[in-house]
């Protein structure tokens, strides 16, 4: 029979997912679909039980649902749990257990790119759900140091301290951030400044950046933000939020199939879907 997929969002019609999954599915000869259903917060838990009576294999869990689904599972893996929110759910003979890849397929796309994480000093901009993912993921990884700088500097610090991993971090408020600038490699840009439609801002200046740091935007929509293509323009790498997308995609198949799938191949599919919206 026919095994069923799945994600769970509100809104959904744009995910990018389904079609993502189902051209794996295809390429492995895998006898399975993957639907996106919209559900609402106050239909949540008769969602999740739902789609538990059904035998749906596994799901995927997005906004706004990632940390308001914690109480209707039967098991969390600690990461989830430390981080606070899931977006990969497994069905295991009858029991819904809870993973989150985003924070791990940021760091897996990020070691595509740079090959020793451990040794960089690395800046964080941000301090809300993707970047507490990534932060313990980071952590995760053995990478020594990160800072953090924020709006709110108080949450940051408030992210630092419940890191379930060893990592030296001090927090900044970003103009602080913009006045030791020259001492990092890796920038990290983690918030919604510079999506469309508001494409015009960035989250801070980067007048002093070293010209052979690396400098990412988890943002995909645009591709090239304005944060990357000023990053670009003073000399550095730069890497968009397809990766991050596209990894946490991965692990998430790797967790319900057992294989980890062909990236490249994820990557062109997420591309020629972005072509119809993105600007
Ligand atoms: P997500 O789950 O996508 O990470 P979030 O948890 O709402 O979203 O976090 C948004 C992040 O973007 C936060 O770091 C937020 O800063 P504050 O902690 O000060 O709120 C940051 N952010 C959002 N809008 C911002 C803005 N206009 N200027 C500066 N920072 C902003």
């Amino acid at each position: 029979m026919k095994k069923l997929y799945g994600v769970i969002g509100d809104p959904i019609a744009h995910s990018m997912s389904p079609v993502m999954i189902n051209d794996l599915f295809d390429l492995y000869g895998i006898d399975a679909t993957y639907m996106p259903f919209h559900v609402s917060s106050d239909g949540l838990e008769a969602a999740v039980n739902g789609l538990k009576a059904l035998g749906v294999v596994g799901f995927n869990v997005t906004v706004p649902h990632k940390t308001e689904i914690m109480p209707f599972l039967d098991e969390i893996d600690p990461m989830a749990k430390a981080i606070g929110a899931v977006n990969t759910v497994v069905n295991k003979d009858g029991r819904m257990i809870g993973y989150n890849t985003d924070g791990r397929g940021y760091v897996r796309g990020l070691k595509e790119e740079i090959s020793s994480l451990t040794g960089q000093t690395v800046l964080m901009i941000g301090a809300g759900g993707a970047a507490r993912g990534i932060y313990f993921s980071m952590a995760e990884a053995g990478v020594e140091r990160i800072d953090i700088c924020n709006r709110t500097p108080s949450k940051a610090t408030e992210l630092m301290r419940t890191c379930p991993f060893p990592v030296k971090t001090e927090v900044f408020d970003i103009k602080k951030a913009e006045e030791l600038l020259p001492q990092y490699d890796l920038l990290i840009q983690t918030t919604l400044i510079g999506m469309a439609p508001k494409i015009e801002g960035t989250p801070l200046s980067l007048k002093g950046l070293k010209p052979d740091s690396f400098v990412s935007d988890i943002i995909y929509n645009p591709l090239e933000t304005k944060f990357l293509r000023e990053a670009s323009s003073a000399g550095a790498r730069t890497q968009n939020g397809i990766e991050m997308f596209v990894y946490q995609g991965a692990l998430a198949f790797e967790i319900w199939t057992g294989i980890f799938p062909d990236t490249e191949r994820m990557r062109e599919n997420v591309l020629k879907q972005l072509g119809g919206f993105s600007c």
